[in-house]
Protein backbone atom coordinates (compact mmCIF):
# COMPACT_ATOMS: atom_id res chain seq x y z
CA UNK A 1 0.00 0.00 0.00
CA UNK A 2 1.48 3.45 -0.94
CA UNK A 3 -0.17 6.17 0.82
CA UNK A 4 -0.60 9.57 -1.29
CA UNK A 5 -1.11 13.20 0.21
CA UNK A 6 -2.06 15.36 -1.83
CA UNK A 7 -3.19 19.47 -1.36
CA UNK A 8 -4.91 20.95 -4.76
CA UNK A 9 -3.70 24.43 -6.54
CA UNK A 10 -6.35 26.42 -7.23
CA UNK A 11 -9.78 26.58 -5.04
CA UNK A 12 -8.86 25.79 -1.88
CA UNK A 13 -9.67 22.64 -0.68
CA UNK A 14 -8.34 20.02 2.44
CA UNK A 15 -5.65 17.45 1.82
CA UNK A 16 -7.21 14.21 1.24
CA UNK A 17 -6.10 11.01 0.58
CA UNK A 18 -5.92 7.16 -0.77
CA UNK A 19 -4.40 4.22 -0.96
CA UNK A 20 -2.79 2.61 -3.87
CA UNK A 21 -3.09 -0.79 -3.74
CA UNK A 22 -1.15 -2.42 -6.41
CA UNK A 23 -3.25 -5.51 -7.40
CA UNK A 24 -6.43 -3.29 -7.40
CA UNK A 25 -7.16 0.73 -6.68
CA UNK A 26 -9.16 0.70 -3.63
CA UNK A 27 -10.08 3.96 -1.43
CA UNK A 28 -8.86 4.12 2.17
CA UNK A 29 -11.87 4.90 4.57
CA UNK A 30 -10.16 7.64 5.78
CA UNK A 31 -10.96 10.70 2.76
CA UNK A 32 -14.36 9.92 2.64
CA UNK A 33 -14.04 12.33 6.06
CA UNK A 34 -13.04 14.76 3.67
CA UNK A 35 -14.98 14.16 0.23
CA UNK A 36 -15.78 17.19 -0.22
CA UNK A 37 -13.52 18.44 -1.92
CA UNK A 38 -13.64 16.17 -4.72
CA UNK A 39 -17.42 16.99 -5.83
CA UNK A 40 -17.91 20.72 -4.77
CA UNK A 41 -20.71 21.04 -7.65
CA UNK A 42 -22.28 17.97 -6.06
CA UNK A 43 -21.68 18.63 -2.00
CA UNK A 44 -22.81 22.69 -2.64
CA UNK A 45 -25.84 21.67 -4.30
CA UNK A 46 -25.36 23.14 -7.91
CA UNK A 47 -25.82 19.50 -9.48
CA UNK A 48 -28.11 18.16 -7.02
CA UNK A 49 -30.69 21.34 -8.43
CA UNK A 50 -30.17 20.54 -11.73
CA UNK A 51 -29.29 16.89 -12.60
CA UNK A 52 -32.98 14.89 -12.75
CA UNK A 53 -33.02 11.51 -11.62
CA UNK A 54 -34.81 10.17 -14.43
CA UNK A 55 -34.10 7.71 -16.65
CA UNK A 56 -30.65 6.55 -15.41
CA UNK A 57 -30.42 3.54 -13.06
CA UNK A 58 -27.82 2.26 -11.02
CA UNK A 59 -27.30 -1.12 -9.10
CA UNK A 60 -25.54 -0.67 -5.78
CA UNK A 61 -22.85 -3.15 -4.66
CA UNK A 62 -24.42 -3.61 -0.93
CA UNK A 63 -23.14 -6.14 1.35
CA UNK A 64 -19.67 -6.98 -0.04
CA UNK A 65 -20.97 -7.86 -3.58
CA UNK A 66 -18.79 -7.55 -6.12
CA UNK A 67 -18.81 -6.95 -10.38
CA UNK A 68 -18.08 -10.24 -10.80
CA UNK A 69 -21.30 -11.47 -8.26
CA UNK A 70 -22.92 -8.86 -10.25
CA UNK A 71 -22.31 -10.15 -13.89
CA UNK A 72 -23.03 -13.89 -12.39
CA UNK A 73 -26.60 -12.94 -11.73
CA UNK A 74 -27.42 -10.97 -14.43
CA UNK A 75 -26.29 -13.80 -16.56
CA UNK A 76 -28.91 -16.08 -14.89
CA UNK A 77 -31.68 -13.59 -14.95
CA UNK A 78 -31.46 -12.88 -18.33
CA UNK A 79 -31.02 -16.55 -19.36
CA UNK A 80 -34.71 -17.31 -17.07
CA UNK A 81 -36.00 -14.36 -19.30
CA UNK A 82 -34.85 -15.72 -22.26
CA UNK A 83 -32.92 -12.15 -23.14
CA UNK A 84 -30.20 -13.28 -25.87
CA UNK A 85 -28.57 -9.64 -25.86
CA UNK A 86 -25.34 -8.74 -24.68
CA UNK A 87 -24.32 -6.35 -22.34
CA UNK A 88 -21.91 -4.24 -20.55
CA UNK A 89 -21.44 -3.23 -16.52
CA UNK A 90 -20.09 -0.01 -15.92
CA UNK A 91 -18.03 0.41 -12.69
CA UNK A 92 -18.93 4.02 -11.22
CA UNK A 93 -16.33 3.50 -9.01
CA UNK A 94 -13.43 2.67 -11.74
CA UNK A 95 -14.36 6.05 -12.89
CA UNK A 96 -13.93 7.82 -9.31
CA UNK A 97 -10.80 5.95 -9.11
CA UNK A 98 -9.52 7.06 -12.14
CA UNK A 99 -10.33 10.90 -11.21
CA UNK A 100 -8.78 10.41 -7.64
CA UNK A 101 -5.59 9.28 -9.58
CA UNK A 102 -5.77 12.27 -12.28
CA UNK A 103 -6.35 14.62 -9.24
CA UNK A 104 -2.89 13.20 -7.38
CA UNK A 105 -0.92 13.08 -10.56
CA UNK A 106 -2.44 16.23 -12.13
CA UNK A 107 -2.78 18.65 -9.55
CA UNK A 108 -2.61 21.71 -12.32
CA UNK A 109 -4.33 20.38 -14.78
CA UNK A 110 -8.06 20.66 -14.79
CA UNK A 111 -9.83 17.89 -17.08
CA UNK A 112 -12.70 18.71 -19.17
CA UNK A 113 -13.90 14.96 -20.10
CA UNK A 114 -14.18 14.05 -23.79
CA UNK A 115 -17.92 13.20 -24.35
CA UNK A 116 -17.49 11.34 -27.60
CA UNK A 117 -15.48 8.75 -25.62
CA UNK A 118 -18.50 7.44 -24.37
CA UNK A 119 -21.84 9.66 -23.81
CA UNK A 120 -23.51 6.80 -21.63
CA UNK A 121 -25.83 8.85 -19.28
CA UNK A 122 -24.25 7.30 -15.81
CA UNK A 123 -20.83 8.19 -17.11
CA UNK A 124 -21.75 12.10 -17.53
CA UNK A 125 -23.76 11.87 -14.65
CA UNK A 126 -20.48 10.68 -12.89
CA UNK A 127 -18.27 13.09 -14.38
CA UNK A 128 -20.75 15.56 -13.78
CA UNK A 129 -20.88 14.65 -9.84
CA UNK A 130 -16.79 14.75 -10.10
CA UNK A 131 -17.06 18.53 -11.23
CA UNK A 132 -15.37 18.12 -14.26
CA UNK A 133 -15.42 20.00 -17.69
CA UNK A 134 -16.62 18.78 -20.89
CA UNK A 135 -15.20 18.48 -24.09
CA UNK A 136 -18.23 18.62 -26.89
CA UNK A 137 -17.86 17.94 -30.53
CA UNK A 138 -20.40 19.07 -31.30
CA UNK A 139 -24.26 20.64 -31.16
CA UNK A 140 -25.84 17.06 -30.12
CA UNK A 141 -22.97 16.69 -27.69
CA UNK A 142 -23.55 20.31 -26.34
CA UNK A 143 -27.21 19.61 -26.15
CA UNK A 144 -26.74 16.25 -24.17
CA UNK A 145 -24.52 18.24 -21.79
CA UNK A 146 -26.56 21.45 -20.96
CA UNK A 147 -29.43 18.72 -20.88
CA UNK A 148 -27.82 17.40 -17.53
CA UNK A 149 -27.41 20.35 -16.28
CA UNK A 150 -23.74 21.30 -16.62
CA UNK A 151 -23.29 25.15 -17.11
CA UNK A 152 -21.89 26.73 -20.18
CA UNK A 153 -18.62 27.98 -18.90
CA UNK A 154 -17.60 24.19 -18.46
CA UNK A 155 -18.20 23.59 -21.70
CA UNK A 156 -15.52 23.78 -24.73
CA UNK A 157 -16.63 22.98 -27.81
CA UNK A 158 -13.49 21.19 -28.87
CA UNK A 159 -13.90 20.57 -32.50
CA UNK A 160 -11.92 23.25 -35.13
CA UNK A 161 -14.03 22.18 -37.80
CA UNK A 162 -17.72 23.21 -37.04
CA UNK A 163 -21.20 23.53 -39.19
CA UNK A 164 -22.38 27.20 -38.67
CA UNK A 165 -25.54 26.00 -37.47
CA UNK A 166 -23.55 24.63 -34.28
CA UNK A 167 -21.80 27.45 -33.87
CA UNK A 168 -25.03 29.49 -33.87
CA UNK A 169 -26.36 26.90 -31.39
CA UNK A 170 -23.62 27.13 -29.01
CA UNK A 171 -24.02 30.84 -29.07
CA UNK A 172 -26.66 31.04 -28.16
CA UNK A 173 -26.75 28.53 -25.35
CA UNK A 174 -23.86 30.19 -24.07
CA UNK A 175 -21.18 28.11 -25.03
CA UNK A 176 -18.23 30.53 -25.57
CA UNK A 177 -14.82 28.94 -25.50
CA UNK A 178 -13.92 26.99 -28.84
CA UNK A 179 -11.13 25.71 -30.62
CA UNK A 180 -10.25 26.66 -34.57
CA UNK A 181 -7.69 26.47 -36.57
CA UNK A 182 -7.93 27.96 -39.67
CA UNK A 183 -8.84 31.24 -41.27
CA UNK A 184 -12.36 30.15 -43.05
CA UNK A 185 -13.10 28.82 -39.18
CA UNK A 186 -12.74 32.25 -38.07
CA UNK A 187 -14.69 33.97 -40.40
CA UNK A 188 -17.04 31.56 -39.82
CA UNK A 189 -17.05 31.97 -35.81
CA UNK A 190 -17.06 35.96 -36.35
CA UNK A 191 -20.63 35.67 -38.87
CA UNK A 192 -22.31 34.38 -35.88
CA UNK A 193 -20.56 33.78 -32.64
CA UNK A 194 -18.30 37.67 -32.19
CA UNK A 195 -18.10 36.82 -28.19
CA UNK A 196 -16.44 33.50 -28.66
CA UNK A 197 -13.48 32.90 -26.76
CA UNK A 198 -10.73 31.25 -29.08
CA UNK A 199 -8.08 28.34 -28.23
CA UNK A 200 -5.69 27.90 -31.64
CA UNK A 201 -5.49 23.95 -31.90
CA UNK A 202 -1.64 23.35 -33.39
CA UNK A 203 -0.51 20.70 -35.06
CA UNK A 204 1.98 18.66 -33.18
CA UNK A 205 3.88 15.74 -33.08
CA UNK A 206 1.79 13.02 -32.92
CA UNK A 207 4.29 10.15 -34.67
CA UNK A 208 4.39 8.20 -30.97
CA UNK A 209 0.67 7.52 -30.91
CA UNK A 210 -1.69 4.53 -32.14
CA UNK A 211 -4.52 7.22 -33.90
CA UNK A 212 -2.75 10.81 -34.88
CA UNK A 213 -4.67 13.35 -35.48
CA UNK A 214 -2.22 16.11 -36.67
CA UNK A 215 -3.13 15.39 -40.28
CA UNK A 216 -6.26 16.40 -39.98
CA UNK A 217 -6.60 18.95 -37.19
CA UNK A 218 -3.82 21.95 -35.81
CA UNK A 219 -2.82 24.92 -37.60
CA UNK A 220 1.31 24.52 -37.91
CA UNK A 221 3.32 26.62 -35.84
CA UNK A 222 4.33 29.03 -38.67
CA UNK A 223 0.97 29.67 -39.33
CA UNK A 224 -0.02 30.93 -35.96
CA UNK A 225 0.99 34.92 -35.92
CA UNK A 226 -1.02 35.49 -39.27
CA UNK A 227 -4.41 33.23 -37.73
CA UNK A 228 -3.52 35.72 -34.97
CA UNK A 229 -3.44 38.26 -36.55
CA UNK A 230 -6.63 37.43 -38.31
CA UNK A 231 -8.36 36.60 -35.18
CA UNK A 232 -7.34 40.28 -34.18
CA UNK A 233 -8.74 41.74 -37.63
CA UNK A 234 -12.10 39.60 -37.11
CA UNK A 235 -12.75 41.51 -33.30
CA UNK A 236 -12.69 38.11 -32.35
CA UNK A 237 -10.35 37.41 -28.92
CA UNK A 238 -8.23 34.19 -28.68
CA UNK A 239 -7.57 33.28 -25.18
CA UNK A 240 -5.07 30.54 -25.39
CA UNK A 241 -3.73 27.23 -27.44
CA UNK A 242 -4.05 23.60 -27.30
CA UNK A 243 -3.38 20.63 -29.04
CA UNK A 244 -3.74 16.50 -28.86
CA UNK A 245 -0.54 14.57 -28.97
CA UNK A 246 -2.72 11.37 -30.80
CA UNK A 247 -5.14 9.03 -28.72
CA UNK A 248 -3.41 6.15 -27.48
CA UNK A 249 -0.06 8.40 -27.27
CA UNK A 250 2.66 5.47 -26.24
CA UNK A 251 5.66 8.85 -25.16
CA UNK A 252 5.68 10.76 -22.55
CA UNK A 253 8.15 13.06 -24.07
CA UNK A 254 5.29 13.79 -26.67
CA UNK A 255 3.77 16.43 -24.36
CA UNK A 256 6.54 17.88 -24.05
CA UNK A 257 7.49 18.52 -27.07
CA UNK A 258 3.86 19.85 -27.62
CA UNK A 259 3.85 21.84 -24.63
CA UNK A 260 7.07 23.84 -25.66
CA UNK A 261 5.28 24.13 -29.30
CA UNK A 262 2.72 25.88 -27.37
CA UNK A 263 4.90 28.41 -25.09
CA UNK A 264 6.04 29.52 -28.74
CA UNK A 265 2.46 29.81 -29.81
CA UNK A 266 1.77 32.15 -26.63
CA UNK A 267 5.16 34.05 -26.92
CA UNK A 268 4.56 34.80 -30.74
CA UNK A 269 0.81 36.39 -29.33
CA UNK A 270 2.84 38.50 -26.74
CA UNK A 271 4.57 39.65 -29.50
CA UNK A 272 1.47 41.36 -31.25
CA UNK A 273 0.49 42.51 -27.81
CA UNK A 274 -1.97 40.14 -27.03
CA UNK A 275 -2.10 37.95 -23.29
CA UNK A 276 -3.51 34.29 -23.74
CA UNK A 277 -4.28 32.79 -20.58
CA UNK A 278 -5.38 29.23 -21.39
CA UNK A 279 -3.56 25.75 -22.45
CA UNK A 280 -5.58 23.21 -23.29
CA UNK A 281 -2.97 19.95 -23.31
CA UNK A 282 -5.94 17.97 -24.93
CA UNK A 283 -6.12 13.92 -24.59
CA UNK A 284 -3.93 10.83 -25.93
CA UNK A 285 -3.72 9.19 -22.12
CA UNK A 286 -3.61 5.78 -21.28
CA UNK A 287 -6.92 3.67 -20.17
CA UNK A 288 -5.21 0.93 -18.80
CA UNK A 289 -2.79 -0.96 -16.99
CA UNK A 290 -1.51 -2.96 -19.42
CA UNK A 291 -0.21 0.16 -21.86
CA UNK A 292 3.45 0.82 -22.35
CA UNK A 293 3.36 4.21 -20.91
CA UNK A 294 1.46 4.23 -17.32
CA UNK A 295 0.03 7.29 -16.82
CA UNK A 296 2.11 8.09 -13.90
CA UNK A 297 5.10 8.78 -16.12
CA UNK A 298 2.73 10.81 -18.63
CA UNK A 299 2.19 12.71 -15.59
CA UNK A 300 5.70 13.40 -14.19
CA UNK A 301 6.75 14.50 -17.77
CA UNK A 302 3.84 16.97 -18.41
CA UNK A 303 4.02 18.50 -14.77
CA UNK A 304 7.91 19.42 -15.50
CA UNK A 305 7.14 20.36 -18.97
CA UNK A 306 4.05 23.09 -17.18
CA UNK A 307 6.75 24.17 -14.80
CA UNK A 308 8.85 25.07 -17.47
CA UNK A 309 7.15 26.59 -19.52
CA UNK A 310 3.94 27.56 -17.85
CA UNK A 311 5.26 27.63 -14.79
CA UNK A 312 2.12 28.64 -11.79
CA UNK A 313 2.93 32.43 -11.69
CA UNK A 314 2.08 32.69 -15.62
CA UNK A 315 -1.45 32.71 -15.01
CA UNK A 316 -2.17 30.36 -17.53
CA UNK A 317 -5.25 27.87 -16.39
CA UNK A 318 -3.92 24.39 -17.95
CA UNK A 319 -6.93 21.89 -18.52
CA UNK A 320 -7.25 18.74 -20.60
CA UNK A 321 -9.09 16.82 -22.27
CA UNK A 322 -9.24 13.34 -21.60
CA UNK A 323 -11.52 10.33 -22.98
CA UNK A 324 -9.73 7.27 -23.04
CA UNK A 325 -8.20 7.68 -19.18
CA UNK A 326 -11.69 7.73 -17.57
CA UNK A 327 -13.68 5.28 -19.06
CA UNK A 328 -11.83 2.03 -20.53
CA UNK A 329 -11.14 0.35 -17.71
CA UNK A 330 -14.56 0.89 -16.15
CA UNK A 331 -16.76 -1.11 -18.87
CA UNK A 332 -16.56 -4.99 -19.03
CA UNK A 333 -18.57 -6.32 -21.92
CA UNK A 334 -20.80 -9.76 -21.10
CA UNK A 335 -21.14 -11.77 -24.68
CA UNK A 336 -23.25 -15.05 -24.86
CA UNK A 337 -22.26 -17.83 -27.66
CA UNK A 338 -25.52 -18.18 -29.44
CA UNK A 339 -23.73 -20.08 -32.03
CA UNK A 340 -21.55 -23.49 -32.66
CA UNK A 341 -19.95 -25.27 -35.77
CA UNK A 342 -16.93 -27.76 -35.00
CA UNK A 343 -15.14 -27.61 -38.35
CA UNK A 344 -12.80 -30.98 -38.98
CA UNK A 345 -9.47 -29.94 -39.43
CA UNK A 346 -8.51 -31.28 -42.56
CA UNK A 347 -11.20 -29.07 -43.89
CA UNK A 348 -9.75 -25.89 -43.15
CA UNK A 349 -7.10 -23.79 -45.13
CA UNK A 350 -4.96 -23.51 -41.75
CA UNK A 351 -4.69 -26.92 -40.71
CA UNK A 352 -0.84 -26.62 -40.96
CA UNK A 353 -0.78 -24.34 -38.23
CA UNK A 354 1.60 -25.78 -35.91
CA UNK A 355 0.39 -27.31 -32.72
CA UNK A 356 -3.24 -26.79 -34.00
CA UNK A 357 -5.76 -29.33 -32.33
CA UNK A 358 -5.54 -32.71 -33.35
CA UNK A 359 -8.74 -33.28 -34.74
CA UNK A 360 -11.36 -29.85 -35.21
CA UNK A 361 -11.44 -25.99 -35.44
CA UNK A 362 -14.05 -24.73 -33.28
CA UNK A 363 -15.99 -22.09 -34.64
CA UNK A 364 -17.91 -20.20 -32.23
CA UNK A 365 -20.88 -16.96 -33.10
CA UNK A 366 -21.26 -14.10 -30.36
CA UNK A 367 -24.08 -11.95 -29.77
CA UNK A 368 -21.82 -9.11 -29.93
CA UNK A 369 -18.95 -8.20 -33.01
CA UNK A 370 -17.59 -5.39 -35.31
CA UNK A 371 -20.64 -3.88 -36.02
CA UNK A 372 -21.44 -3.26 -32.11
CA UNK A 373 -19.49 -3.01 -29.07
CA UNK A 374 -16.29 -4.25 -30.89
CA UNK A 375 -16.59 -2.18 -33.76
CA UNK A 376 -13.06 -1.25 -32.13
CA UNK A 377 -11.57 -4.19 -33.79
CA UNK A 378 -11.84 -2.43 -37.24
CA UNK A 379 -11.90 1.49 -36.66
CA UNK A 380 -9.32 1.99 -33.33
CA UNK A 381 -6.20 1.07 -33.79
CA UNK A 382 -5.31 1.67 -29.66
CA UNK A 383 -7.66 -1.32 -29.44
CA UNK A 384 -7.12 -3.67 -32.09
CA UNK A 385 -7.35 -7.12 -30.16
CA UNK A 386 -9.53 -8.56 -27.44
CA UNK A 387 -9.15 -10.68 -25.14
CA UNK A 388 -12.34 -12.56 -24.19
CA UNK A 389 -12.44 -14.93 -21.30
CA UNK A 390 -14.78 -17.39 -19.72
CA UNK A 391 -17.07 -16.78 -16.62
CA UNK A 392 -16.57 -20.48 -15.55
CA UNK A 393 -13.80 -21.61 -14.16
CA UNK A 394 -10.96 -23.15 -16.38
CA UNK A 395 -9.40 -26.32 -15.15
CA UNK A 396 -5.33 -26.32 -16.55
CA UNK A 397 -6.07 -29.84 -17.14
CA UNK A 398 -8.71 -29.26 -19.49
CA UNK A 399 -8.00 -29.71 -23.54
CA UNK A 400 -7.81 -26.24 -25.58
CA UNK A 401 -8.96 -26.01 -28.96
CA UNK A 402 -7.88 -23.88 -31.57
CA UNK A 403 -11.16 -21.43 -32.00
CA UNK A 404 -12.62 -18.80 -34.37
CA UNK A 405 -15.00 -16.31 -32.38
CA UNK A 406 -17.34 -14.32 -34.84
CA UNK A 407 -19.76 -11.61 -34.25
CA UNK A 408 -23.65 -12.19 -35.07
CA UNK A 409 -24.11 -10.69 -38.53
CA UNK A 410 -24.49 -12.05 -41.68
CA UNK A 411 -21.11 -9.98 -42.86
CA UNK A 412 -17.64 -12.36 -42.59
CA UNK A 413 -15.66 -8.80 -41.27
CA UNK A 414 -17.70 -9.18 -38.06
CA UNK A 415 -14.75 -11.88 -36.59
CA UNK A 416 -14.01 -11.10 -33.06
CA UNK A 417 -10.90 -13.70 -32.61
CA UNK A 418 -8.59 -15.12 -34.99
CA UNK A 419 -7.34 -18.82 -33.51
CA UNK A 420 -7.07 -18.47 -30.00
CA UNK A 421 -7.05 -21.41 -27.46
CA UNK A 422 -9.54 -22.40 -25.40
CA UNK A 423 -11.34 -24.56 -23.33
CA UNK A 424 -14.73 -25.78 -25.49
CA UNK A 425 -17.32 -23.45 -25.32
CA UNK A 426 -21.16 -24.30 -25.51
CA UNK A 427 -24.40 -22.39 -27.07
CA UNK A 428 -25.37 -20.48 -23.85
CA UNK A 429 -21.71 -19.94 -22.63
CA UNK A 430 -20.62 -16.59 -21.46
CA UNK A 431 -17.54 -14.65 -22.29
CA UNK A 432 -16.29 -11.42 -20.01
CA UNK A 433 -13.94 -8.98 -22.11
CA UNK A 434 -12.63 -5.91 -19.78
CA UNK A 435 -11.76 -2.57 -20.58
CA UNK A 436 -14.34 -2.38 -22.93
CA UNK A 437 -15.38 1.73 -22.01
CA UNK A 438 -13.64 3.54 -24.76
CA UNK A 439 -15.21 4.36 -28.21
CA UNK A 440 -17.28 1.27 -28.22
CA UNK A 441 -21.00 2.34 -27.25
CA UNK A 442 -20.81 5.52 -28.79
CA UNK A 443 -19.41 3.52 -32.55
CA UNK A 444 -21.93 0.87 -32.51
CA UNK A 445 -24.56 -0.04 -34.80
CA UNK A 446 -27.40 -2.15 -34.77
CA UNK A 447 -26.30 -3.52 -38.46
CA UNK A 448 -28.60 -6.37 -39.56
CA UNK A 449 -30.75 -5.57 -36.55
CA UNK A 450 -28.48 -7.23 -33.69
CA UNK A 451 -29.42 -4.96 -30.92
CA UNK A 452 -26.67 -2.79 -28.91
CA UNK A 453 -25.45 -3.59 -25.82
CA UNK A 454 -27.48 -2.50 -22.96
CA UNK A 455 -25.29 -0.70 -20.12
CA UNK A 456 -25.63 -1.91 -16.53
CA UNK A 457 -24.22 1.35 -14.00
CA UNK A 458 -23.03 -0.04 -10.77
CA UNK A 459 -21.62 1.25 -7.73
CA UNK A 460 -20.73 0.57 -4.36
CA UNK A 461 -22.33 1.74 -1.17
CA UNK A 462 -19.44 4.11 -0.08
CA UNK A 463 -18.61 5.59 -3.26
CA UNK A 464 -22.87 6.34 -3.56
CA UNK A 465 -22.74 7.99 -0.15
CA UNK A 466 -19.64 9.94 -0.22
CA UNK A 467 -20.16 11.48 -3.86
CA UNK A 468 -24.13 12.12 -2.85
CA UNK A 469 -25.18 9.95 -6.10
CA UNK A 470 -28.75 9.43 -4.42
CA UNK A 471 -29.83 12.97 -5.86
CA UNK A 472 -28.26 11.91 -9.22
CA UNK A 473 -29.43 8.21 -9.78
CA UNK A 474 -32.17 6.00 -9.15
CA UNK A 475 -31.50 2.91 -7.30
CA UNK A 476 -32.51 -0.02 -9.68
CA UNK A 477 -35.82 -1.68 -8.95
C1 LIG B 1 -10.36 16.98 -29.83
C2 LIG B 1 -10.26 15.73 -29.03
N1 LIG B 1 -10.15 15.84 -27.69
C3 LIG B 1 -10.07 14.76 -26.90
C4 LIG B 1 -10.11 13.48 -27.43
C5 LIG B 1 -10.02 12.31 -26.49
O1 LIG B 1 -8.83 11.63 -26.67
P1 LIG B 1 -8.44 10.37 -25.76
O2 LIG B 1 -9.59 9.47 -25.73
O3 LIG B 1 -7.24 9.80 -26.40
O4 LIG B 1 -8.11 10.91 -24.40
C6 LIG B 1 -10.19 13.32 -28.82
C7 LIG B 1 -10.19 11.98 -29.42
O5 LIG B 1 -10.14 11.78 -30.59
C8 LIG B 1 -10.28 14.47 -29.64
O6 LIG B 1 -10.38 14.38 -30.98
Amino acid sequence: MVEHHISTTGPPVHAWAWRLDPEKLTIAKTEFESMECLAPATIKGSVVQVLSSENCDVDILDNGRTIRDFIDNKIKELGSADNDEPFYVASLDGIFEKHLRWRTNLPRVKPFYAVKCNNDAAVLRMMSALDTGFDCASKVEIQLMLSLGVTPDKIIYGHTTKPLSHIKYACTHGVHTMTFDSEDELLKISRCHAKAKLVLRIAVDDSASKIRLSSKFGASLESAAKLLGRAGELGLEVIGVSFHVGSGCTQGLAFKQAIADARRVFDTANLLGRQMSLLDIGGGFPGTEDCQVEFEEFSEVINGALEEFFPPDSGVQIIAEPGRYYVDSAFTLAAKVIGKRVIPEDMDEHSDVEGSSPDRIMMYYLNDGVYGSLSCLINDPAHSSVDPYLTRVVDSSEQRFRSVLWGPTCDSIDKVKDSCWIPELNVGDWLLINNMGAYSICASTDFNGFERAHIYPVVSTKTWHALNLPDIYNIRQ
